[in-house]
């Protein structure tokens, strides 16, 4: 994809990895964008104007009160002006300041007044990173809609070996690349509501145990933003997860496999498209026991009764024109099981993936198989869970 026509507002703060921005910039440069370059006092200590000004062939800004004049209301005309903030690399003292609605010089102040979307790639110390403070700052930003490049783990310029490293400058472009082409693809979805569930359910043994699996929810939050960026009201419903749910999302979250049902029954009658993207604990203990099971030296047996099959019972409710989407895992037989799940719960479509390093539960991609209520098979190849909800989604729009 070509950057003609797009215009990139690249922010510097006070780390070592400024070194690598001169490099992005030309990439940018050399695909087309025009790229305008803001520092912080801090920036300037590891990386000149001078080297930027001539890489970005424009002027750079750093001051906030310049002597010039003809120039007093920079920090709103530079807001406005791009078609992306991109800021790299962010410091631990440049999230706390956003964070905390602080504006004291021209790059927090363009931040402040911009209408554009906002890229922040962190670069720091291990230390740094993990401080529990620059943690909430994250995660208050990253719930505020900002969109993040996470650092890499990795050696550091202080020799140090941990998380907090900046990704490459290709990287970083490729990161660019593939936000643009997502925001120029058409709102498929506008005006359909989707509903999406993830994660796991947690099924109460005692107080302090619980029955669940390895779903990270994963899959389901990637549809969830990737449904969103396609223009539909979105839903997430997700049992315990560490993941930040998509900014603009209405979120819920569950525990249980029966909570997860009867949230999903709620919302099921104003939805367009439900997609099951969940990993329901399918049994639960038939006795609860109010107080922690003491260890004994005898074997223990627990006894379990199924929960709830959710696809089977929303499918009930099903009117003409609502889509279901279910996922199965399957570590054999795969196809034939998906094929009779698809059936006799009624689905429009069914994912199929089977568990491995590379695909399944925690992993950033999966391999999966989609299949249709007319028996159509789609096997695509590895990828990013967020290239297979794009590529899912296609499929529902168009079935929708
Ligand atoms: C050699 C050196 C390297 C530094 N590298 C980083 C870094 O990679 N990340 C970071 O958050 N702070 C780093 N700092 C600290 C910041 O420069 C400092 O917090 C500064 O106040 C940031 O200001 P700014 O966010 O306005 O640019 C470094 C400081 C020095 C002296």
């Amino acid at each position: 994809m070509s950057l003609k026509d797009k215009k990139v507002l690249v922010g510097l703060t006070g780390g070592i990895a400024c070194y690598k921005i001169p490099y992005l910039i030309r990439m940018l440069r050399k695909n087309g964008a025009e790229v305008r370059v803001v520092m912080t006092e801090g920036a300037t200590k590891f990386i000149t104007p001078l080297t930027l000004e001539t890489v970005s062939d424009n002027p750079v800004a750093v001051e906030m009160f310049p002597e010039a004049k003809y120039i007093a209301t920079r920090h709103i005309d530079w807001a406005q002006w791009p078609d992306l903030v991109f800021i790299a690399p962010a410091t631990a003292n440049f999230l706390g300041k956003v964070a905390s609605g602080v504006s004291d010089d021209l790059l927090t102040t363009i931040i402040c007044a911009t209408p554009r979307p906002v890229m922040i790639a962190p670069a720091m110390n291990p230390q740094m990173w993990s401080n529990k403070i620059t943690q909430r700052n994250y995660t208050t930003l990253k719930k505020l809609g900002y969109v993040f490049i996470e650092p890499d783990k990795g050696e550091m310029a202080c020799e140090d070996y941990g998380v907090g490293r900046m990704v490459e400058p290709q990287q970083l472009f490729e990161k660019i690349k593939v936000f643009f082409q997502r925001n120029s693809k058409k709102k498929v979805l506008k005006g359909k509501k989707v509903l999406i569930t993830a994660g796991p359910t947690r099924e109460i043994i005692d107080p302090v145990r619980y029955i669940s699996n390895f779903s990270s929810g994963k899959m389901g939050y990637a549809l969830a933003e990737a449904a969103l960026r396609l223009g539909a009201e979105t839903t997430l419903i997700s049992g315990p997860s560490d993941l930040i749910p998509p900014y603009g999302v209405k979120f819920e979250k569950v525990t249980s496999t029966e909570d997860l049902y009867k949230a999903v029954k709620k919302e099921f009658s104003k939805t367009d498209c439900l997609i099951m993207a969940a990993a329901p604990v399918d049994y639960t203990p038939v006795r609860k026991v109010n107080q922690k099971i003491k260890k004994t030296e005898k074997t223990m047996q627990l006894s379990l009764k199924p929960t709830v099959d959710i696809l089977k019972r929303i499918s009930r409710y099903k009117k003409e024109n609502q889509i279901i989407v279910g996922f199965a895992l399957e570590t054999q037989n795969g196809l034939s099981n998906a094929r009779r799940k698809l059936k006799d719960k009624h689905l429009n479509m069914i994912v199929l993936n089977q568990p491995s390093a590379e695909t399944g539960f925690e992993s950033d991609t999966n391999k999966v198989t989609i299949i249709t209520s007319q028996q159509k098979k789609i096997s695509l190849p590895l990828m990013s869970k967020e290239d297979i909800s794009y590529r899912l989604l296609d499929h529902i729009s168009r079935m929708l």
